[in-house]
């Protein structure tokens, strides 16, 4: 679409619009602040008994939904918190009746590194459920629809809401025909909304406006459109904007002391800036002081996590790394003693990118091209040493690659095969996880969920339930 012909729908679309009463094409808004808010400023830290005072002040609000679970929640609760995630899910679910829980899942890979088999994705969506998750916002990394199929099926069944994901990056394979047939796939899996979603925070509000608008011509009346922009290039709120110019039925925001930068455009900006308009979203500015406070609050509680990365980066229209990326590939090389080879990991890290098909930059091709780019620049020589996430990713355990991988690196991890992309990962999955998690825990795993924390964290589920064995987890009767 040129951008005369978006100028130009764009100003006839504003002479009927100001005709139009406030409201009439309501915004929804869902909020995100005790998952993905505090995962991109404060590295997940803050524990479930500082969360739910928000999610209190969350529930009056009357959000679409609230994201609480997901992402890092279960690795960070059982390592650093010492927390139970499921318990949290519990708890939060007690303190939020009026409103929708919504969680992260990685498709067949759940929440963790590797595919499960479909067995334990419906066992884990089950179980999500009955302790009272209701939205799964589904996504496969490289966007291979493939790995989302199981999932959202396995929501639907079980009487969830599926938001089914693409994730938006900028490369020479991603053209806005690309999105469209993207677009079109996910129109037809059987969702109940469609997600647009920029994990790093750099599509610009031209772009934004284009996708959005070919996905709502395309999705008619099957289903609703939403968009998730986080802001490192600093343009989401533009973003935002734009696409609800362009018919978005929602945006996710985070509440104003975490918002921007790695985050989201705060809450209370869009919630002002729609008032009074036909998207008027319909909460009260009032109503979002309280929770606000408090999430300034745990700001200030936890600001030793914030690091350097969380605010706007204009590099990252260039390197295309997102916040969370950046700090990991900042510990490793502090690990290895050699910092001053960060310009070199940043600068080799489209390289990578590039050799592995293009793949959008988030968890996990985000660790997996990160951590290669460093050991790329610490060895000396690229693809010296090649992890076990890359050689899998090439394999096709991670989904069909966006574009073609390097040859030589095909060479290099198959010697003369050639990677067989026909099977998805679910196929590829451990059929023994189940029985392994089961062995391992013996008599620690009181349920099937503490057997789901030893099939998804194996290390850390042992150590927490130890610990819990023992009385010294910070877990508390429901
Ligand atoms: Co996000």
């Amino acid at each position: 679409m040129r951008l005369q012909e978006i100028l130009d729908q764009l100003a006839e679309g504003i002479k009927t619009l100001l005709k139009e009463p406030a409201g009439s094409r309501r915004v929804k808004i869902t909020d995100l602040t005790p998952r993905d808010g505090q995962q991109c400023k404060l590295a997940t830290r803050v524990t479930t008994d500082d969360l739910l005072p928000m999610c209190v002040s969350l529930d009056k609000c009357g959000f679409y939904a609230v994201e609480v679970w997901g992402g890092a929640t279960f690795d960070v609760c059982m390592r650093y918190l010492k927390e139970d995630p499921w318990e949290r899910l519990r708890r939060i679910k007690a303190v939020m009746p009026n409103t929708k829980l919504q969680m992260l899942l990685r498709g067949q890979h759940l929440l963790a590194y590797r595919p499960y088999t479909d067995k334990i994705v419906y066992k884990f969506v089950e179980r999500a459920i009955a302790n009272g998750m209701n939205v799964f916002r589904i996504f496969e990394a490289t966007n291979d629809f493939r790995n989302i199929e199981v999932a959202t099926k396995a929501v639907k069944e079980m009487g969830g809401e599926a938001h089914v994901e693409v994730n938006y990056t900028v490369s020479p394979v991603h053209t806005l025909e690309r999105w469209m047939e993207y677009g079109e796939q996910l129109i037809e899996v059987g969702a109940d909304w469609l997600s647009l979603k920029d994990a790093t925070g750099i599509m610009t509000p031209f772009d934004s406006y284009r996708i959005i608008k070919g996905i709502k011509d395309r999705a008619k009346n099957r289903l609703p459109v939403l968009l998730h922009c986080h802001d490192m290039g600093g343009t989401s709120s533009m973003c935002h904007l734009m696409a609800i110019l362009a018919g978005v039925d929602m945006v996710d925001t985070v509440m104003s002391p975490l918002s921007f930068g790695s985050a989201h455009p705060a809450t209370e900006t869009m919630v002002a800036s729609l008032k009074d308009t036909p998207f008027d979203t319909g909460i009260d500015l009032k109503l979002l002081e309280e929770p606000a406070q408090i999430t300034r609050h745990i700001k200030e509680k936890y600001e030793k996590y914030e690091t350097g990365y969380t605010g706007v980066s204009g590099e990252v229209f260039i390197h295309k790394i997102p916040g969370g990326m950046i700090s990991n590939m900042v510990a490793q090389l502090k690990e290895a003693g050699k910092m001053k080879l960060m310009e070199a990991a940043l600068k080799e890290t489209p390289s990578v990118e590039r050799d592995l098909g293009h793949p959008p930059l988030l968890t996990p091709t985000s660790q997996i091209v990160g951590v290669q780019a460093v050991l790329n620049v610490l060895a000396g020589e690229r693809y010296k040493i090649v992890t076990r996430e890359t050689t899998d990713y090439v394999k096709g355990k991670y989904g069909r690659p966006p574009g073609p991988v390097s040859k030589e690196l095909i060479k290099k991890i198959m010697k003369d095969k050639e990677p067989d992309y026909s099977l998805r990962s679910g196929e590829l999955a451990d059929p023994g996880d189940w029985d392994r998690a089961v062995n391992e825990l013996g008599p620690l795993a009181r349920s099937e969920e503490d057997i789901l924390l030893g099939v998804l964290f194996p290390m850390q589920a042992k150590e927490y339930l130890t610990l819990r064995e023992k009385g010294d987890a910070l877990q508390r009767p429901a």
